[in-house]
């Protein structure tokens, strides 16, 4: 059972860093909606999850658990209700790592008085790709992170993804090379100021 104790952003308004602008997202053919997620999103952000991480997807209770500790720092994009695209976000507080074993209990490091936005995951599914909607969710990404009046965002990057994330104001800090031991790409940390 999904326990409604999410963490409230400063305002108490779930959502309200995103203006009606961010919300929607013009596609060629298709408007696509953009919110904040709520439990119901869960079994359309795990189809989604599954269809881009296959066997290495995030399980439905961590993607629950992960909702729950800190509900502003998930976002979904619906295309006709369907979850298309979403990203998951924690705050903390002076977390260094090298391993993904080290925070994947993402809800043990979240702190709601932490100065530090740190990207969980990212994905769009294949169909809506390169069509800039992962640019989007960055934008929206920050926008979050300045409202709670934090310092910076960090995420590891994929090394292959590193041009896209520059161009979406990221700057390279170290490859972290223990990240996710046996996997074929190089992890990067990478961040952005916020402030
Ligand atoms: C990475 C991802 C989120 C980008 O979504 P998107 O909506 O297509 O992103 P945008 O349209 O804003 O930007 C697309 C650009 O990102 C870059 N890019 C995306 N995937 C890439 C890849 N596998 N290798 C290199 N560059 C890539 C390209 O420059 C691309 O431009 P192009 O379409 O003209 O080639 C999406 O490809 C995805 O879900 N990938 C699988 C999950 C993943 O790797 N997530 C990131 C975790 S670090």
């Amino acid at each position: 059972m999904f326990q409604d104790t999410y963490f409230e952003s400063p305002t108490g308004t779930k959502g309200c860093f995103l203006s009606p602008e961010d919300c929607l997202y013009q596609m060629p053919d298709k408007d696509l909606i953009i919110s904040t997620a709520c439990p119901e999103d869960i079994p359309g952000i795990h189809a989604l999850e599954t269809v881009i991480e296959g066997p290495g997807a995030a399980s439905r209770t961590a993607l629950e658990e992960r909702l729950q500790m800190f509900r502003d720092g998930s976002l979904v994009v619906k295309c006709d209700d369907r979850v298309v695209g979403y990203l998951q976000s924690t705050i903390w507080k002076n977390t260094v790592f090298a391993r993904f074993a080290e925070i994947c209990d993402f809800a043990k490091w979240h702190r709601n008085d932490g100065d530090e936005l740190y990207l969980i995951f990212l994905g769009v599914h294949p169909k809506f790709r390169s069509n800039g909607l992962a640019g989007h969710l960055l934008a929206c990404l920050t926008k979050l992170g300045k409202f709670y009046g934090l310092r910076r965002i960090t995420l590891v990057a994929k090394n292959h993804l590193i041009p896209f994330y520059e161009r979406n104001g990221f700057q390279t800090v170290k490859e972290l090379p223990d990240f996710l031991p046996g996997e074929a790409f190089s992890p990067f940390l990478m961040q952005k100021r916020l402030a």
